[in-house]
Order: C-alpha cells, then sequence, then structure tokens
C-alpha cells in the first residue's frame, strides 16, 4: 500500500513533493551505512565474519598499530555502555573533532586518531545533524568495550579537501558532489601514498601503495591488502576504466580483471549508494590528478 501510495506522489511532485523529502533519520541512515560504512568498524561481526545485525553498531574492531590499541566503541544509545547520556553537542563534536565529552572516563581526551574525524569535519551541518538523528533512533545494545590505551600523541592528519570545507550551493557541482562524498567516506585515507606512518594527501593524493595488515577483530583470515592506485593515470589508475568497471569495482568488489577484491574495501557498504551519488564519485574520480 505504501509503495503504491508512494508512486502515486512521485508521480505527482507538485502536489506532494513534500511527503517525498528524506527525513533527517532516513538521510542519516544513508549515510552512516553506504558512503560512511560506520557498521564496518563499530558493528561485531561473527566468527565467518559477517557483521551482526541484531547487534548493530554496539561495538566492533579493535585497532592494534605502535600509537594505540582501540576499539571502535557502542554508539547505540545504551546508556551505560553507549552514548545514550551524550547530549547531540558531545556527538558531534566526537564526529567532527574527534573528542570525547568533558566528563566521564578520558574526559576530553582525543579519539585515536583511526576514528575518521578529520574527513567528519567536511559533513555539511544538515548531514551532521541527520548523522547524530540516526544514532538516536537505534536501537540501545548493552555491549561494553574495552578501554583503548595510547602509547603516543594522537596525530590527525589535515585532509585538504575536509580543511577547505563544502558548501550546499557548490555541491550543486557533480565534480565538487562527488569531492564531498569521497572526503567523508575518507576514500583517500587509503588510497594516497603512505610515507613515515602517515597519508601523504598533498602529493600522493589516491596514488595507492598503502598495505593493510591482516586485523584483529576483522573478519577471520582477512588477507593483508594493497591500497589500489585510483587517481585519474590511463595506466597506474583509473583512468582507461569504464564507468561501469568503476561502478562494479566500487558496489560489488569486482576488480577490473574480475577478481574479487578484497573486503577491506567497503564495497558492501557502498552497495548502497542510490546512482547519482556513485555518478559523483565517478566524475570527481576522473578529474584525480594523475600519478604513477
Ligand atoms: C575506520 C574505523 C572507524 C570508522 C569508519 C568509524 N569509526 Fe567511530 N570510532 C572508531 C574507533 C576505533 C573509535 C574509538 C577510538 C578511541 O577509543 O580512541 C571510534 C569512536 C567513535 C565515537 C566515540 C565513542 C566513544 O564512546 O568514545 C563515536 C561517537 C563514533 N566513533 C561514531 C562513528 C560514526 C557515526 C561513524 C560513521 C559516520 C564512525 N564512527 C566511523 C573507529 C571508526
Ligand atoms: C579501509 C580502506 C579503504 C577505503 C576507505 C576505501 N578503499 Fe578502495 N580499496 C582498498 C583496498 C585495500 C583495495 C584493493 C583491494 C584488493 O586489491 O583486493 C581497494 C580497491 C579499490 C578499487 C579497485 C582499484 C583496482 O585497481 O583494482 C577502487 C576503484 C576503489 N578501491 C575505490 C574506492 C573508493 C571510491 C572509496 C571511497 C568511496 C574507497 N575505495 C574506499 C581500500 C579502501
Amino acid at each position: 500500500m505504501l509503495r503504491i501510495a508512494f508512486a502515486g506522489c512521485a508521480m505527482m511532485m507538485s502536489i506532494c513533493g513534500g511527503a517525498l523529502a528524506e527525513s533527517p533519520v532516513e538521510r542519516g541512515g544513508y549515510l552512516v551505512n553506504t558512503i560512511m560504512a560506520c557498521g564496518n568498524c563499530h558493528t561485531p561481526r561473527d566468527a565467518g565474519g559477517k557483521p551482526v545485525a541484531a547487534q548493530a553498531f554496539s561495538g566492533g574492531i579493535t585497532f592494534t598499530t605502535p600509537a594505540f590499541i582501540a576499539t571502535a566503541p557502542n554508539i547505540t544509545p545504551d546508556v551505560e555502555t553507549g552514548i545514550g547520556s551524550w547530549s547531540d553537542a558531545e556527538i558531534r563534536r566526537a564526529l567532527v573533532e574527534g573528542i570525547r565529552p568533558d566528563r566521564g572516563h578520558l574526559a576530553g581526551v582525543p579519539l585515536a586518531a583511526i576514528m575518521p574525524a578529520n574527513f567528519y569535519k567536511a559533513l555539511l551541518p544538515d548531514d551532521l545533524d541527520a548523522i547524530v538523528a540516526y544514532l538516536r533512533a537505534q536501537k540501545p545494545v548493552r555491549n561494553a568495550v574495552p578501554h583503548p590505551v595510547y602509547k603516543a600523541a594522537v596525530q590527525r592528519d589535515a585532509y585538504p579537501d575536509a580543511e577547505a570545507g563544502f558548501s550546499r550551493a557548490g555541491l550543486a557541482d557533480p565534480v565538487r558532489r562527488g569531492a564531498y562524498l569521497v572526503t567523508i567516506g575518507h576514500c583517500m585515507e587509503c588510497h594516497s601514498a603512505w610515507s613515515r606512518g602517515a597519508s601523504d594527501y598533498r602529493t600522493g593524493l589516491g596514488r595507492g601503495g598503502r598495505a593493510f595488515p591482516a586485523r584483529e577483530g576483522s573478519p577471520a583470515g582477512t588477507p593483508p591488502a594493497i591500497a589500489a592506485n585510483i587517481t585519474s593515470d590511463p595506466a597506474a589508475g583509473i583512468g582507461g576504466w569504464t564507468d561501469a568497471e568503476l561502478r562494479r569495482a566500487i558496489t560489488q568488489g569486482i576488480g577490473r580483471d574480475g577478481r574479487a577484491l578484497k573486503p577491506l574495501m567497503a564495497y558492501a557498504s557502498y552497495a548502497g549508494l542510490n546512482d547519482a551519488d556513485l555518478a559523483d564519485i565517478i566524475a570527481y574520480l576522473r578529474r584525480v590528478p594523475p600519478l604513477q
């Protein structure tokens, strides 16, 4: 019934266009579950490596690096073990500044750099509010994750497009819109050249080469993977790929030669991207300066 009523509405946009507008919770759910893939880190997985839907967002992967050991926390509205007691402003600050609330355990302490706040900084205010609304609408799940251990000061690298910022008006341009999506999807964090423990966005944007070891808490036996060159270079990058090949790699995890990409590349989440967003992401990738 609902579906039929909706289709009717679509044909009479001018009359009931308002009813078609996405609610903030729907918009937040779209961002969280597609381009931003929060659950990839924050949702627990079963022994076979599949995300456990009934415990979505209740705490996930443990990352062990020379600088920290940190587990993606429970971000459901559970008051004791999740973020149920946090204010909207506190959640927004954690997302875009990577800083915890100024109270309780670890008051005001920065989150480990693995939480991509340096990219989420780019979020437009309405998208940020939509994400908070969606998190608040989730089922509270009780699950306490281990406290983090920090061995070095948090170093969160500045991502140029996030520092420069975006405006809603600017996103009328498909390439800019693609840049926005690639930023909040932190694609280039994995896909840029990696030197001295940091992504090189200034001279190695999209060049690939970063190696990812198998991770604790990630799908059983996740093999090490090396991120690909996704600059517009026709030989080393994706310059010679067709749009269809790029769509298939991003949403189905199938390489140009038909091989299966390793699941570190979040294609299962990107599979939910709508056509317009995918087209704009591809339009942007085609403009990333070629690098070998
Ligand atoms: C690459 C993995 C990764 C992704 C993607 C990610 N996070 Fe996180 N997030 C973490 C880790 C790890 C921490 C904890 C860091 C620490 O303890 O220092 C964290 C911390 C947080 C916190 C603070 C919670 C607390 O109890 O301290 C919030 C809120 C949060 N993330 C929300 C999100 C949302 C919403 C998204 C998607 C828009 C997201 N995260 C995407 C890994 C990730
Ligand atoms: C967590 C790290 C990570 C993130 C985030 C990520 N990727 Fe990837 N991506 C990889 C890795 C690793 C591979 C290579 C996998 C393999 O070789 O099996 C890859 C492969 C690809 C490929 C295939 C390239 C080729 O030559 O085979 C494309 C295209 C791609 N990614 C685009 C994107 C886009 C667009 C985004 C953001 C929406 C993104 N990636 C986000 C890690 C990541």
